[in-house]
This record gives structure tokens, C-alpha cells and sequence, in this order.
């Protein structure tokens, strides 16, 4: 196939048919997250997945593997994101095709193979194509002089900031050797090179790990010598289909596309930064979501909001005002499903979850902008260049921009932002936030756990596999109000704290409370009341002697509660299998964002976009029955951290781990790092009930639920309350929907032939009233004092008198004694031309009881203080009538 006319997806394969002819093995893309590597938010090389044997931790079944690896660049130390869009080759997403040699091959297969795949396969010309080496790389310049026939003067040498590459912080690193293209016109000359130009661009870098960086900035021999390599699919296919940009090609183009039918605009220059930014942030979204991370508040969520927030301000832009990710993303899906099925398998759930999103930041984005053009104008007016960083702050915290916003929008203006005064902003917000929490725990506390985590104190946890265990008293420590002091002894009655040399008791941790029981001395006993570890390897059995003493010295005997610990080893073998239940009815995106395990009720807080459906909850609910019915083995097993990743197993990110930690699996299926304490078999669990579903912060979801007896208990009360309902209304509770609506219907007859009745009484009334009228200098007068009628009511009646004399004047009162007084008056059309005026006479009545009031000519109301006065206040009207004749 002639190289030029070769798309993306066949250039993907075509690579990796090279390397799997070179005795390679070609293997998957891994997630774009790697859980336990807590050193990388976002997979950011191919090599990630592997950074383990390179460092000789972890053996691998291969010795030459390639592949094509999504990777995200927006964070850490690759972060291409504020280049995205305004240069035409840098992504947040973008395909890496490797090839890795296990301390197989070295520099110079790597650099033979590299060339004959570009040159011979792919056919592109030698006079276009430079090579760089590192600085001191002897070896690798000779390679390239002697083994191919590139030009001699096309081999460069840089330091290390070219040729040096290191995956983060810390980790494999080594000197590498990059090709770079040249598409300039004429051809370019050795100084365009590594020089930020968008005509030469670097294509592919081939690494020679060798070094492992540690966190002290050493540099440590690894045991052998790795190679990797790693090739941007979009910009060798720009490269190969002799495009100038990588939004031109076959990878970009439909998106843009569909970006310009949902925008009705076109691709040309004033509009092309913003489509780029676009269609690349939906690639990003979409695979970051496909492989289950959802926008939130933190850490990789973050990451996704500020991305989503980004386009939806470049769309802006683009004039558009709804929602448009999610009607993008079918086209990406219909490009890139075929090879990342996983685009597929969740396109359901990343289009709502763009949708909500977007949704969500278009009601505060208006109101952000407003605040950032008032600020802009005002900078400006002032002849000033520095958008405010307190200003920065506030749109970051109100109205959630994300700084990098703020600074696209400030940018267009000409302004830069303070982020110093912005970095400020967020420190002081982090100083409230921590002084609210430390003035709760007091100074005396934490001086007394560093006091003894100095002396070397340690507790044995025994709590796995007995709940009664004798120990040796370490510590005693008594508590008095706010003051803690070390004591030899405590006496009868006493509060306080005692540390033991080994414990059953499981203090507080990972949202699971802590042990409650007793320990006995010889005559003595100290009810434990709750279990702390305030630092590793301190545990405080919190409580009071009910009786004698207990001293530092003594030989006890420590005796957790069965029946507590029991249930909280219910609820949280419950939150393991509801986690699993949850991930398997509404999505693999679900993640843990918080939990709480008690004796009697469970929380679980998870990441996830959307309310559940009652369908949903039902489903979840039924499910973690089933499990529990299955009766289900649950074990625990030892593992080294470093063999999380890949495993499936569920870690939370931000949690500390040690190097080996403690996973709980239930039959295989459910497997989290978890230190709890858990039934043996979930059929222990007994029964399991959801309580609550609801929202807690944006994007993260609460269920609540009980477990045990719990669940029972909650049944037995539901039962309880139907019998007592039934039993009032004397049917049985299965006829309680039937009662219930007859009597509903009844209800409703009744209001309405009581409303009847009441109009039928009034319009009595009025008939009375305006029988009563008598006549003021040829004006009929109707005027009646009632008790206690509303105002609308008065009014009404004061309408139908008027409507029973034809032409007249109506002045109606209400009131009871003690209370306030209302008045209504109401005039005849005929006589409202003659110029009588309802208000005003209304307001000369009122006045009798203290009070004011107005209105139209025909029709007014008026209150009083005093409901005493309403009977001479309505006499009051005829000499007011007359007055005003
Ligand atoms: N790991 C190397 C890179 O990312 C190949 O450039």
C-alpha cells in the first residue's frame, strides 16, 4: 500500500505488524489509570504498565512486546495542555505506539528497526528525517552513522532536556535518541531542531532506560537494560498522509466535523483553535471516561471537570449555548469504537455523564463570566495588565473555573493572572478549613500521642482472629474535661485511656468503628467504650473503671463485645458487596468516595454523575440478597502493593497503603484493599435493606442501608406501623391502598359539597344584606357587620350584594373582638361615573377602627386595629356617603 494514502488505524496496525515480524508480542493498551501507582494521576507514556520490570521489581512472561497505549498529558511532569489547540501537535489525548525491549535488545536493534520502518516500510525520506542523541551518547551517534544511511549531518547532539527522558518524579529514566520530521518547504537546517516549530517536529523517541531516579534525585544502575520507545499515532499520521497538522487527519477530522454541524460554523482560522480544544478535551473525556473515572471535585475527577469546563468555554465561542459534548461523542465512538471496544461498552454512560456535566457548569458559567468581564473591564479602565488573583480565587471557588480558564479568558484580553495572590487565596481557604478541624481536637491530645509515639508504645492487633486476648497494660492515661495526664493507675470511676500490649479491639478506621467491650484486672474492670488509633500502632481503649483499679503493669484480659463487632462485620461485608452490586447494575465507573460502617446502618458514598432510578435501587438492593443467600466465602490474603495494578482488585486512591497490604475478597468477585473486619461467609450477613439514596455533593451519591438484624428490625417496624394503620382504619393491611383511596375520594366529595354549601350560605347572605339597603340622597346603601370572615370572603359577599341591588354602594366589616378588624367596600359602575370612589370611601370607614386603606373606584379593601370598632365604623359610612355626594 502506498504509505500516503494509508489512514490512521491501518498505520496503527501497520506498526505493530513490524514489530510483532521482529518477534514481538503485541499486547493491550492498558487502563488510562493505573490505581496503585499512586505517582501518576493519568497514564502518560506506554511504558507505564511496565515501569515495574524495568525496575527489576516484577518479571514479565515476554521480552519484546509493542503496542498502541492511550496516554493523557495534563498533569505532573508531561503536561501539554496549555499548548492544546493553539499549536497543531500537542494533545491531553493521544496514542503511543511502543515497542519494549526486557533486557533484550538494545541501542542499536532499537535504532535499526526505527529507521527501516520509517524509511523502507513507510517510505518516507531520508533528507526529511534528523536524529538526536544525547550529549554523551557516543554509542548511540555511531549506530546512527553506521548502521543507517541517514545524513551524517543530520545526527544532533542535545543535553539533558531533550535527550534525557524521565517518566516523573521519580522512576526508570535513561538518555534517548528522537527522530523528527521536517515539512518546511525548502528543508530545514540544524538549528529549527528541538526548536518549538511546528514544520519540524519530533516523531518518535526511542529511550534507553537505565537508571531508576530515585526521590532523593539520585540516580540508581538498574539491574539490566531496557529499551523504550514511543511514537505519536497522530502526528506520524499527519507525517505519512502529508497533512500540516494532526487535526487534519483521520483521527481529528470527523470530530471536527461534527463540531462545525453542531456549531453551524466552519473550520477556517478564526474558529480553529476552539474546535481543536474541543474535539481534542472530548477525546480525553470520553477515553478517561470509558475506563471509569467520572468528573468530580478530586484528584483524576478534577482533572475531567476542568477539561469539560475548558470546551464548554471554547463552545462559547463556537455560539454554542446548549450542551454539545455528548452529541459529539457518537462520531468519536463511530471512528475509535472499533479498536478501543471500551468507548463502546460505556457509551451509554459517558454520554449522560457529559450531559449532566455540562449541564450542571452552563448554570453557574453565565454568572462566571458576568463576574470576570465586570473585573476585566475594570482592569482595563485602570490601564492595568494583572487580572487580581483574589478575583481568580473567587471564580474558582463560587463558580468553579479552574485557574487555566481563567487565564485562556484573561489572556484574550491581554491581562495576565496573579497567581501568586490566587495561590494565596486557596492557602488561606486551606488554613480556615484546617484551624475549623484542630481547634476540635485538643493540644493536650496531640501532645500526649506524640509523647507516646516517642517512648516507642506499640499495640499488637489481635483482632483478626480473636476477640478476647490477654495483654500486658502499657499505658494508662486519665481524662479530665479537656486535660489528659499520664497516671500509674486509674481508680473507680475514673475516665481515661489504656494502651495495651496487644488488643483484640478494632480501633476506628476506614469508615469502620471502633470495638466496644471491657477489660478486667484482677478486681478491677474498665468498660471500653470506643477504640482510636490516633497515630500507627497507637490504640486508646477509650472508657471509665466501673469498678476497682486498673494499673500500668497488670495482666489483663481484654474481651470485645460480640454482638457489636458482629454487626459491624455485617454492614461492612455489606458495603464490600454493594460496592460490587453497584458497579455491576449501574456502571464500572462507580468509585468509592467515602464510607461509614456502623453497627446498625452503612453508608456509601460513591463517584457517580447521576440519581439512581428506583429500578436501579430495587436492582441493587436484590442483588446483594442474592450474595448474601449464595452464602458466599469471604477470605483475606496478603499481597504486595506492587502487584495491585492490573489485578482488578479496588484501591482507593488517596489512601496510604503499606508495601503489603490486606485484600478481602468475597468468592473472587469482589476484591478491595480493605483492614476491616468481615463475616466469614455473607450468609452471616442475613438480610440487607437500602434506606436512602440521595446526593451529597456534585457528582458523588449516598446510599444508606442496614444490614442484620438492622434490616430485620427496619422490617419488623415497617410491619408494625401497617398493622397499627390498618388496624385504625379496621381492614387488613393488604386493603390499605383500597381504604386509602375511597377515602381520598371521599375527602374530595366532602371539600366540594362543603365549598358548595358555603357559596349557597353567602349568596343567602347577600340577598339579606342587600335587602337591608336604605337610601342616601337617592344612592342605595347596603352596609352589614360580620364575624369573622376573611377577606376574600368579605370581598365576595360585598360583590354578590352589589350584583343583587343592580346600582349602590356596599360597605361590608368583619372582625372579631380582641382581633383586627377588615373592611370591603364596593361601588356600582353607574355610580363610580359620578365620581363616588370605593377607596376612598373604604378609607374614611376604616379610619373609625384605627386603620387605613384603598383601592380601585368600584371595589376596596381596608384593615383595622380594632374589631371593636367595626359596628360604628360601618355605621360611619352613610354621614362619609353623604359627604362625598
Ligand atoms: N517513554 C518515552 C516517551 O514517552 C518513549 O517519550
Amino acid at each position: 500500500m502506498a504509505a500516503k494514502t494509508m489512514s490512521a488505524g491501518e498505520i496503527r496496525s501497520s506498526f505493530l505488524e513490524f514489530f510483532r515480524s521482529k518477534g514481538h508480542e503485541i499486547v493491550p493498551s492498558s487502563p488510562v489509570v493505573l490505581p496503585a501507582d499512586p505517582s501518576l494521576l493519568f497514564v502518560n507514556a506506554g511504558m507505564n504498565q511496565f515501569k515495574d520490570i524495568f525496575l527489576g521489581a516484577r518479571a514479565s512472561a515476554y521480552r519484546r512486546v509493542a503496542n498502541s497505549q492511550k496516554c493523557i498529558r495534563v498533569s505532573g511532569k508531561h503536561n501539554d495542555l496549555e499548548e492544546v489547540g493553539h499549536d497543531t501537535y500537542h494533545h491531553t489525548f493521544f496514542e503511543m505506539l511502543g515497542n519494549w525491549s526486557f533486557g533484550d535488545y538494545y541501542k542499536r536493534e532499537s535504532i535499526q528497526w526505527g529507521w527501516e520502518l520509517l524509511t523502507t516500510v513507510w517510505r518516507l525520506p531520508k533528507e526529511r528525517l534528523w536524529a538526536t542523541v544525547y550529549k554523551e551518547d557516543e554509542e548511540a551517534a555511531a549506530i546512527w552513522r553506521d548502521i543507517t544511511n541517514i545524513e551524517p549531518s543530520h545526527v544532533l547532539r542535545f543535553g539533558e532536556k531533550d535527550n534525557f527522558w524521565e517518566m516523573g518524579e521519580t522512576g526508570p529514566c535513561g538518555p534517548c535518541s528522537e527522530i523528527h520530521f521536517d515539512r518546511t518547504e525548502g528543508g530545514c537546517g540544524p538549528e529549527m531542531v528541538n526548536a518549538g516549530r511546528p514544520e519540524v517536529i519530533e516523531i518518535w523517541n526511542h529511550v534507553f532506560i537505565q537508571y531508576n531516579r530515585r526521590a532523593d534525585g539520585s540516580l540508581e544502575e538498574l539491574p539490566s537494560k531496557h529499551v523504550d520507545t514511543g511514537m505519536g499515532l497522530e502526528r506520524v499520521s499527519a507525517v505519512i498522509q502529508g497533512r500540516p497538522s494532526n487535526y487534519d487527519t483521520d483521527l481529528f477530522m470527523p470530530i471536527i466535523r461534527a463540531v462545525e454541524r453542531v456549531s453551524g460554523r466552519s473550520y477556517v482560522a478564526a474558529d480553529a483553535v476552539a474546535m481543536r480544544v474541543i474535539a481534542d478535551h472530548l477525546r480525553a473525556l470520553a477515553f478517561a471516561m470509558a475506563d471509569g473515572v467520572m468528573p468530580s471535585n478530586e484528584g483524576r475527577g478534577y482533572v475531567l471537570r476542568r477539561l469539560l469546563r475548558r470546551a464548554v468555554r471554547y463552545g462559547r465561542r463556537l455560539g454554542m449555548t446548549q450542551p454539545f459534548m455528548a452529541e459529539l461523542f457518537p462520531t468519536l465512538e463511530a471512528a475509535m469504537g472499533e479498536a478501543y471496544p471500551e468507548l463502546k461498552d460505556r457509551a451509554r454512560e459517558i454520554v449522560r455523564a457529559l450531559r449532566a456535566e455540562e449541564t450542571s457548569f452552563a448554570e453557574t458559567l453565565d454568572r462566571g463570566i458576568e463576574t470576570f468581564e465586570e473585573t476585566a473591564s475594570r482592569v482595563l479602565a485602570g490601564g492595568q495588565t494583572v487580572f487580581p488573583g483574589e478575583e481568580a480565587f473567587r471564580l474558582y471557588d463560587t463558580y468553579g473555573f479552574p485557574l487555566d480558564l481563567t487565564m485562556v479568558m484573561a489572556a484574550e484580553k491581554g491581562l495576565t493572572v496573579d497567581q501568586a495572590a490566587f495561590d494565596r487565596s486557596m492557602e488561606a481557604q486551606r488554613r480556615r478549613a484546617r484551624g475549623a478541624r484542630k481547634a476540635a481536637a485538643s493540644p493536650a491530645h496531640a501532645d500526649l500521642v506524640s509523647d507516646l509515639v516517642s517512648r516507642g508504645l506499640r499495640t499488637v492487633f489481635t483482632g483478626y482472629r480473636t476477640l478476647e486476648q490477654n495483654a500486658t497494660v502499657i499505658g494508662v492515661v486519665r481524662v479530665t474535661g479537656e486535660s489528659v495526664e499520664r497516671v500509674e493507675a486509674l481508680a473507680e470511676g475514673e475516665e481515661g485511656l489504656l494502651l495495651l500490649s496487644e488488643t483484640p479491639f478494632y480501633a476506628e478506621k476506614g469508615g469502620q468503628l471502633g470495638d466496644h467491650g471491657h477489660i478486667a484486672s484482677e478486681g478491677g474492670r474498665f468498660d471500653v467504650r470506643d477504640t482510636r488509633s490516633p497515630a500507627e500502632g497507637i490504640v486508646f481503649h477509650v472508657g471509665r473503671i466501673a469498678k476497682g483499679r486498673v494499673a500500668e503493669g497488670q495482666t489483663v484480659r481484654a474481651v470485645v463485645t460480640d454482638a457489636r463487632r458482629q454487626a459491624l462485620a455485617r454492614h461492612h461485608t455489606a458495603t464490600h458487596l454493594l460496592q460490587y452490586a453497584l458497579r455491576t447494575v449501574v456502571g464500572t465507573g462507580v468509585s468509592q468516595a467515602g464510607s461509614y460502617v456502623g453497627p446498625d446502618r452503612l453508608r456509601f458514598d460513591f463517584n457517580w454523575f447521576e440519581a439512581l432510578s428506583k429500578e436501579q435501587v430495587d436492582a441493587v438492593e436484590r442483588m446483594v440478597n442474592e450474595l448474601i443467600m449464595a452464602d458466599d466465602p469471604v477470605t483475606t490474603t496478603e499481597m504486595a502493593l506492587k502487584d495491585i495494578p492490573g489485578s482488578g482488585i479496588i484501591a482507593l486512591f488517596d489512601e496510604k497503603y503499606g508495601d503489603t497490604v490486606r485484600v478481602v475478597s468475597v468468592n473472587g468477585y469482589s476484591r478491595e484493599l480493605c483492614g476491616g473486619t468481615h463475616v466469614a461467609r455473607t450468609g452471616e450477613i442475613g438480610a440487607f435493606r437500602i434506606l436512602a439514596e440521595s446526593s451529597i455533593a456534585s457528582g458523588v451519591r449516598r446510599i444508606e442501608a442496614a444490614a442484620g438484624l438492622a434490616a430485620y428490625e427496619l422490617a419488623r417496624n415497617d410491619r408494625a406501623l401497617l398493622e397499627a394503620l390498618a388496624a385504625r382504619l379496621s381492614v387488613a393491611p393488604s386493603e390499605l391502598p383500597a381504604r386509602m383511596e375511597a377515602m381520598t375520594a371521599q375527602i374530595k366529595s366532602l371539600e366540594k359539597e362543603l365549598r358548595e354549601r358555603e357559596r349557597a350560605a353567602l349568596l343567602g347572605r347577600a340577598e339579606t344584606i342587600a335587602k337591608g339597603a336604605r337610601d342616601v340622597k337617592g344612592v342605595r346603601l347596603a352596609v352589614a357587620a360580620l364575624e369573622e370572615v376573611s377577606g376574600e370572603a368579605l370581598q365576595c359577599l360585598a360583590e354578590a350584594v352589589l350584583a343583587g341591588m343592580g346600582s349602590g354602594v356596599v360597605v361590608l366589616g368583619s372582625g372579631v373582638a380582641g382581633g383586627k378588624a377588615q373592611f370591603v367596600g364596593a361601588i356600582s359602575r353607574d355610580l363610580v361615573e359620578r365620581g363616588l370612589h370605593a377607596g376612598r370611601l373604604i378609607k374614611e370607614v376604616a379610619r373609625v377602627a384605627g386603620g387605613s386603606g384603598g383601592g380601585q373606584p368600584g371595589l376596596a379593601r381596608a384593615g383595622g386595629k380594632d374589631a371593636a370598632k367595626v359596628p360604628e365604623a360601618i355605621a360611619s359610612a352613610a354621614d362619609t356617603l353623604v359627604a362625598m355626594l
